[in-house]
């Protein structure tokens, strides 16, 4: 395929570079707006071109220094001053929120997150030449020895595992919270790993230490299992949670929809009289019983369940939704309509699912504002805060 010389006008919700050849769009990962670049094009379709960067004409003003040595990792903004990445996040919020759900003038201005390296408390490394992981958006499997977004501890197991023999293992996951877990799919050599970690399993088996490792959130301790979900930008979990509990005026009961290890009921506890927190995954609801009791708490219930379904037979004041990216089921929707709470605080990390759930439930509720709070630098990612009062 052809090279053209290309501009930057801006950049895509997933962050990849757009520029114009011939008046026909072209995506391009590692180009910032301000960026000129000699390009290769590598598909060219009926309405859109792809393309890779040989060499950088001339440099957007925006650019930074970055730590990572990685070219198109995860993280496509991370050449990005961190001002323009939080600018990017609060407009693509707002383009979104209007084009799918009609909604304009409720994003807030975006709370920026306090670290912006090496931030995550957890990662998963695919193996297969080494470790590592696929490049944005592709199959290519990109090696890797360290990762700015991935925090210290975290970096200095990538360095042990560099060193040991990896060719029956497929996927190595890491979390570092107060303390260390490794879960292992496939089978590794633990001896040089176990100095670093609490608990370690491999192919779902615990083959070293403890069970559960535990992290602490303000005054809080909680228990976090291999296969229950926990908030990755440590720096940043309380902001979060405080934020969206502060913005919940009502009080008496409130629902948790699924709450994972029971972070957010827990944090409501002191604030209502009663808490239900509702998760699907056995061992977050493990967990969750498990941080009722460490934390000596006695208002808060938890099931294990659909919460899209299992919510229906309940009565909330306030009802706090966190779903995974796809959000509310249709189900679910109906069933926290029919319990009419007064209030709905709608935590989600995906703006998509997040508007179009929106543009029903503002049949009956008044969306009142939706804060941005970046949980996730040098991404595309954001979390989302939407607060809706019954009408
Ligand atoms: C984004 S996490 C939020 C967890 C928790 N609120 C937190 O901040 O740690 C989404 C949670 O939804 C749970 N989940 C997924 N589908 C579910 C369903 N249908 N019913 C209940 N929980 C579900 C997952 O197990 C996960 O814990």
């Amino acid at each position: 395929m052809y090279m053209k010389k290309v501009k930057c006008e801006r950049l895509n919700d997933q962050g990849q570079g757009i520029g114009y050849i011939d008046n026909k769009i072209i995506f391009i990962p590692e180009f910032l707006p301000g960026d000129e670049a000699l390009v290769r094009i590598t598909k060219d379709k009926k309405n859109y071109m792809e393309g890779v960067i040989i060499d950088y004409i001339t440099l957007s003003k925006d650019r930074v220094k970055t730590v990572c040595p990685y070219l198109n990792c995860g993280c496509p903004l991370k050449a990005l001053n961190y001002q323009k990445q939080l600018e990017f996040k609060q407009e693509k919020l707002q383009n979104i929120m209007r084009k799918f759900a009609g909604l304009t003038d409720v994003v807030t201005d975006i709370i920026p997150s306090k670290e912006i390296s090496y931030y995550r408390n957890k990662i998963t490394l695919k193996v297969k030449n080494g470790i590592g992981y696929y490049k944005n958006g592709t199959n290519d499997f990109l090696p890797i020895d360290g990762c700015a977004l991935a925090e210290t501890r975290i970096n200095e197991i990538i360095k042990v595992l560099n060193t040991l023999d990896l060719s029956n293992a497929k996927e190595i996951t890491i979390k570092a919270m107060d303390e260390v877990m490794i879960i292992i799919k496939g089978k590794i050599d633990i001896n040089k790993l176990q100095k670093y970690a609490d608990s370690i399993y491999m192919d779902g088996k615990l083959v070293y230490g403890k069970a559960f490792i535990t992290d602490s959130i303000d005054d809080l301790k909680f228990k976090v299992g291999k296969d229950s979900f926990f908030q990755v930008n440590n720096s940043m979990i309380s902001v979060l949670y405080k934020t969206a509990i502060s913005l919940a005026t009502k009080k008496g009961t409130a629902l948790d929809l699924f709450c994972g290890t029971g972070t957010i009921s827990l944090f409501l506890s002191k604030y209502f009289d009663k808490v239900i927190g509702i998760d699907i995954n056995e061992d977050a609801i493990e967990c969750a019983l498990e941080n009722r009791k460490i934390n000596n708490i006695n208002n808060v219930d938890f099931i294990c369940g659909d919460a899209n379904t299992l919510c229906q037979d309940l009565k909330a004041d306030v009802i706090f939704v966190d779903p995974p990216r796809s959000g509310l089921s249709k189900d679910g929707i109906n069933n926290i309509l029919n319990i009419k709470p007064k209030e709905i605080i709608y935590i989600s990390c995906d703006p998509i699912t997040l508007a179009r759930d929106l543009n029903i439930l503002k049949e009956k509720y008044i969306v009142e504002k939706i804060i941005p709070v970046d949980l996730f630098p040098n991404t595309y990612h954001v979390e989302n805060i939407a607060v809706l009062n019954l009408c």
